[in-house]
């Protein structure tokens, strides 16, 4: 390992960066929220799902008169929707027809083998195709989503278009269907003046790219008309490559019912939620008063290197008009949403500890994200686990801003969080593939892969996963 303090395989050169162009183009806004478009069903025979994902360019108009080139699934961004049902065999054609680029499909938080999960050690070349193969476990039901995980190329090809949503729906659902299913896909969005995306500069590969607009469901501030009384279900994905997400509804009462992995045993009533990078969260929401309801954004701290932090709060993602004519009553919550079997005891502890160096060397400012002093290699095992063998993995943040991690290929539970020598045991039992490290935080979870083979773990900051924040666990049968 050269030069401590380089990334991985590139270093980073502050002066040869551009500046970052000025967001001066108004966006569209306030149009009706959008359904994204459904991944339509190709397979006649119940418990099937087949269909095809081909990513390439294509264009897309935020701002009246001017075109942006993205990366799209199937010429759109977000992706089709893909819906399937615990139990089904999924198969889904890929077709890369990004010109030059290598990428894959991987399918964050999604039991899939690891051969099928689109890992980095997996590309499949500009031009070519595979089949991604998978069955979905029972209780697997959950708020997925898919995205390119190409070595190196993976934070650019998320913020250039291209990342979608995989609900797994249960057999039978307890939540009310009168509470109508509505998803909201964040993502951000950079514009420069002529429309096109700029290239990341060094401030944004320090603190991951945060972009100009906060997109839902590929709009700017969309609106949503509602009836007086109505209960509504969110499912929300924080499909950003670097902004942390603290909403809330105003005084439209919260209500969250799943995480990452799906339902919560129990609703939860909160009256805000913290969003890292990569994770979801459904909630129900109640429209008791009519009027204007907003999903704005709250100002959340999670550290940052260099200029510019950008000020977060009071961005409104969602307006909902509330009216005075009243819904069709709903019949309430059920109190009992799932049983989650706690995850054992665990028989073997591991320590990762995230560290970031910055400094200057040959070329200039260098800088690197660190899982236990090593920068991601992806010929080299990080961690040798077996398969069925719940451990005990130990998040331990020292670097100087928050960093969101992920493992592929299961979901975990988090037992408990440390700062400053406190320990806060988790408040209930929820399935994740996401969690927030803060800065000086440790975070404690269960976990346990049920497949053998290679499995990422990194930052779901994009660009620091790029940048070395990232490491293998190979599961041995
Ligand atoms: Cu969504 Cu390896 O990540
Ligand atoms: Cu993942
Ligand atoms: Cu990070």
């Amino acid at each position: 390992n050269a030069m401590p303090g380089m990334g991985g395989h590139e270093g980073h050169n502050m002066a040869a960066e551009p500046a970052t162009p000025a967001a001066e183009l108004a966006l569209k806004e306030g149009e009706p929220l959008r359904d994204l478009p459904r991944l339509a069903n190709q397979a006649t025979e119940a418990g099937r799902f087949r269909a095809s994902l081909t990513a390439g360019l294509a264009k897309a108009n935020f701002v009246e008169g001017l075109d942006t080139p993205i990366l799209a699934y199937n010429g759109t961004s977000p992706g089709p929707l893909i819906e399937a049902f615990e139990g089904d065999r999924v198969e889904i054609d890929f077709d890369n027809a990004i010109p030059g680029e290598e990428s894959t499909i991987h399918w964050h938080g999604m039991p899939v083998p690891a051969d099928q999960d689109g890992n980095p050690m997996d590309p499949v070349a500009a031009g070519a195709k595979r089949v991604y193969a998978f069955d979905l476990p029972a209780d697997s039901a959950g708020p997925y989503w898919y995205h390119p995980h190409p070595h190196g190329k993976t934070a650019e090809q998320v913020y250039r278009g291209l990342a979608g949503v995989f609900l797994v729906k249960p057999k039978t659902d307890p939540v009310p269907a009168a509470y109508s299913d509505t998803v909201l896909f964040f993502t951000d969005l950079r514009l420069g003046e002529d429309g096109a995306m700029p290239e990341s500069s060094m401030v944004d590969l320090m603190n991951g790219r945060v972009g100009d607009h906060v997109l839902v469901n590929g709009q700017k501030s969309p609106t949503l008309a509602v009836g007086l009384g109505t209960k509504r279900r969110f499912r929300l994905f924080n499909a950003t490559n670097a902004r942390f997400l603290r909403l809330s509804f105003g005084n439209a009462a919260m209500t969250v019912i799943g995480s990452d992995g799906g339902l919560l045993e129990a609703p939860v009533t909160v009256d805000e939620v913290l969003l890292a990078p990569a994770e979801r969260v459904e909630l129900v929401v109640a429209f008791d008063k009519p009027g204007v309801v907003q999903l704005a954004t709250l100002d959340y701290d999670r550290g940052w290197m260099g200029p510019g932090r950008p000020d977060d709060a009071g961005l409104t993602l969602l307006t909902v008009n509330v009216s005075e004519t009243p819904a069709e009553p709903a019949p309430p919550l059920p109190q009992k949403l799932r049983s989650i079997a706690a995850r054992g005891t665990s028989a073997v502890r591991r320590r990762f500890v995230f560290t970031e160096k910055m400094g200057m060397g040959a070329g200039g400012m260098e800088m690197g994200f660190f899982i236990n002093d090593a920068a991601f290699d992806m010929n080299r095992v990080d961690v040798v686990a077996k398969a069925g063998e719940t451990e005990l993995w130990e998040i331990v943040n020292k670097a100087d801003m928050d960093h969101p991690f992920h493992v592929h290929g299961t979901q975990f539970q988090v037992i408990e969080n440390e700062r400053d020598g406190k320990v806060t045991p988790a408040p209930h039992r929820a399935w994740k593939d996401t969690v927030n490290v803060a800065r000086g935080e440790t975070v404690r979870l269960l976990l346990k892969q049920e497949r053998p083979g290679l499995r990422m773990y990194h930052c779901h900051i994009l660009e620091h996963e790029q940048l070395g924040m990232m490491g293998v666990v190979d599961v041995r049968a």
